[in-house]
């Protein structure tokens, strides 16, 4: 690049337009370089680098070194697992996974582990998006009740510590927020009042927590909702109706509460639903027929109280992976139509109190013979002839 001419600009003769030219373009380059200089002195704010330095000293990771690169005054480059929006050069994520396919994994050979607590100085990351301190199993303390103040947050994952305390009262603020996943912590108390606020949610995991209480019954103002995964808590109460009018719901796992009362026949006519897990609950009453004719393919009810017959209304729409009706109290037949199925790849009917012959047809040429065991007198090949 050419030296950038100085000469005052009063001084060229106004002949000389090339020249005065080239000045200029030298002056504009010149002064371009010192801007992007500038900005990248500055694309970390103070207040930004602060909080992320008080951030880090309430964590202990002994054996990776994650937090080795967080030095120096820029935490918008090069800082393991920060990154900057590209406009307002504030942190919008935080991205720290204990167990993922980074070469520091590798290099470590082993998965990550990290004691301390979240310290709640995140919470003038002002324009923070994304927060995730997943998968590092020894962090403890609460979630900083703050973080419900930080307007632009949209993920939210702090799956695989030892998190206990109670997800924050105000979580309904957080207009923005996609991703709650909270699942495999110490969770205690009930999902907040405030939570069915959260208009923009797609997923929400609770899974593996001590929550308890009952969900919320105006659950369907969840509109964005695609997957619930609330598994191996303690929540009891009934299965509020109004889950069954979110129309985005393809995944709902309940599985492992105390849930009670009947399960709503609206589930089965709900237009995405695949995955339907109620195992190990407190439901009594009929399987709905709606379930056995719908697009759910990974049904399990094992483990409940329901009583009656199996809807014998099996048909074309009938795809099961997973059918797992064991440990129930249902009588009578194996329905007939059930042959029907146009595919059944796991079954389970053992442990309730079936009898009669096994129909035969192509769902049942893979079947063992556990698939029927602890019936009152089931028959009929796997089983013994009738
Ligand atoms: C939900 O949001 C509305 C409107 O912003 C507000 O009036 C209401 O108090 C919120 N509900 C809860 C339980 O926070
Ligand atoms: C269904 O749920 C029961 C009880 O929670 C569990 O033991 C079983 O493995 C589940 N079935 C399948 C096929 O996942």
């Amino acid at each position: 690049m050419r030296k950038p001419n100085i000469r005052p600009l009063s001084s060229i003769p106004s002949l000389e337009r090339f020249e005065n030219m080239s000045l200029r373009l030298d002056l504009l380059l010149a002064f371009l370089l010192l801007l992007s200089a500038a900005s990248s002195v500055y694309s970390c704010p103070p207040s930004d680098h602060a909080a992320l330095l008080s951030f880090k000293a309430a964590l202990h990771e002994p054996y990776l070194g994650i937090f080795n690169s967080w030095t120096g005054y820029d935490c918008c480059h090069n800082w393991y697992g920060v990154s900057c929006d590209a406009e307002t050069n504030r942190v919008a994520d935080i991205n720290l996974r204990g167990e993922s396919e980074d070469p520091i994994f590798e290099r470590a050979k082993r998965t990550g582990y990290m004691t301390g607590t979240i310290s709640p100085a995140i919470c003038s990351l002002e324009r923070l998006s994304s927060l995730a301190i997943a998968d590092w199993k020894g962090i403890t303390g609460e979630i900083p009740s703050c973080i419900t103040a930080l307007p632009f947050l949209r993920i939210l994952d702090v799956i695989g510590n030892r998190l206990s305390g109670e997800i924050p009262t105000r979580i309904g603020r957080l207009s923005r927020l996609t991703v709650l996943n909270v699942a495999y912590n110490l969770i205690t108390g009930e999902i907040p009042r405030s939570l069915t606020n959260l208009s923009s949610l797609m997923h929400l995991d609770l899974r593996n927590n001590r929550i308890r209480g009952s969900l919320p019954r105006d659950f369907g103002r969840l509109r964005m909702l695609s997957r619930v995964l609330l598994s191996k808590n303690m929540i009891s109460g009934t299965i509020p109706e109004s889950m069954t009018t979110i129309y985005r719901l393809a995944d709902i796992d309940l599985s492992l509460n105390s849930i009670t009362g009947q399960i709503p026949a609206s589930l089965g006519r709900m237009p995405v639903l695949s995955m339907l897990n109620l195992d190990s609950n407190k439901l009594w009453g009929r399987i709905p027929a709606t379930l056995i004719n719908s697009p759910v393919s990974n049904l399990n009810l094992s483990k409940n109280w329901l009583n009656g017959e199996i809807p014998d209304v099996f048909g074309q729409r009938s795809y099961f992976t997973v059918l797992d009706l064991s440990h129930n109290n249902l009588r009578g037949p194996i329905p007939k139509t059930i042959a029907r199925a146009a595919f059944i790849g796991h079954l389970d009917l053992s442990h309730n109190h079936l009898c009669g012959q096994i129909p035969a047809g192509p769902p049942f040429d893979h079947l063992e013979a556990s698939s029927f065991a602890y019936n009152d007198c089931l028959c009929g090949w796997p089983l013994k002839g009738c």
